[in-house]
């Protein structure tokens, strides 16, 4: 047994390797499970009991040179070109590198923040789940109210009153009305968020879509501070020569209530297909918070004023992008999404 394991440790010790092969053939050959090694460790259990001990270490300590020799075998291999972790085969066809892009939802509502801190707006938010409270009655959109036609949406749970039905919330609004609860003017936030609508999908209207909604409450607020801010807004979005046009509307929750225009940058307001031939898109809808709202939500009427504004960020995404289909932004297709890594 001795002689053997001189001879296995000598034809070891002379082996060379000149490529991975031989480096594996050297595994095969002394580690594998039909290996020399293994081979003489079966051997091994037919050795009488008294000769275990002398035979045994000298077993072990050929198992550990086999074992040095082979990592010295694949240490020389990859200096010698072979191939690991920190050098890779050069042939290999390249691995594409991993860096994604914002997506250009992400990138609208960044700057839109961006844009509305400057002004002093801070950032708050809501639930998407809501209930019927602060997403309707509060905003003073009475039980069965046509006003609230306009925004049907997914009911989740009946309440024992219609008031306290949780749903999914249809604008950024309920967000004013928790605010005003909790907070004391001068009020200043813009709140973003995904809202949901049950609504057919086509290229102009999705399910689900987010908003930018905007307060503003203090003492002597008035509907020219209100129409500043959206100008000034326009112009940071879109340049410098965009302008606005506030066309009278309704909403229960404000009062005067106006939809907000912007003059069409493409064609700069001579008429296009992105505004219809008009000059004009809008981008959302605006007012004066109604006094009803301001003291359902415990804040003096008569002491403050303020105005709101909420807009869609899918439609200013698509304006600004030059996008002209809304499931894009929900499909999370790689061909669209890395259209944006440079934006
Ligand atoms: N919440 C309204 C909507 O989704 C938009 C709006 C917000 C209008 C704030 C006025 C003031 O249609």
């Amino acid at each position: 047994m001795l002689e053997k394991i001189e001879s296995i440790l000598k034809e070891a010790s002379e082996w060379s390797a000149k490529s991975a092969q031989d480096v594996e053939n050297f595994r095969l050959a002394f580690l594998s499970k039909k290996g020399k090694l293994n081979q003489l460790f079966d051997e091994f259990k037919q050795v009488p009991n008294e000769k275990k001990r002398e035979f045994g270490q000298e077993l072990n300590k050929l198992k550990t040179k086999i074992e040095e020799k082979f990592s010295t075998l694949q240490e020389q291999g990859n200096e010698s070109g072979g191939h690991s972790a920190d050098r890779p085969d050069i042939f290999l066809p390249e691995v594409p590198d991993g860096l994604g892009a914002l997506h250009p939802l992400t990138l609208t509502r960044r700057r839109i923040s961006e844009i509305f801190a400057r002004m002093g707006f801070n950032s708050e938010d809501g639930p998407e789940m809501e209930t019927d409270w602060y997403n309707f009655t509060a905003l003073n959109f009475p039980e069965n109210h046509p006003a609230r036609e306009m925004q049907d949406t997914f009911f989740i749970a009946k309440g024992k009153e219609q008031k306290d039905d949780t749903l999914l919330r249809t604008h950024t609004s309920n967000v004013q009305i928790r605010l005003m609860e909790h907070q004391k003017p001068p009020l200043r936030s813009i709140m973003i968020g995904r809202v949901y609508r049950n609504e057919a999908i086509s290229a102009r209207a999705h399910c689900q879509f987010h908003q930018a909604e905007g307060l503003y409450v203090d003492k002597n607020v008035s509907f020219r501070d209100l129409k500043d801010t959206l100008l000034h807004f326009a112009k940071e979005m879109f340049g410098k020569d965009t302008k606005i046009r506030l066309r009278p509307s309704y909403f229960p929750f404000t009062e005067p209530s106006a939809e907000i225009d912007i003059s069409c940058f493409i064609c700069k307001g001579e008429g296009c297909n992105i505004c219809k031939k008009t000059g004009w898109v809008e981008i959302g809808g605006a007012g004066m918070v109604d006094p009803f709202v301001l003291q359902s939500s415990g804040i003096d009427p008569e002491e403050y004023t303020g105005y709101a504004f909420g807009m869609g960020i899918e439609r200013i995404a698509m304006l600004k992008y030059d996008i002209n289909d809304i499931r894009l932004f929900f499909d999370n297709d790689v061909r669209f999404l890395s259209q944006f890594k440079g934006a």
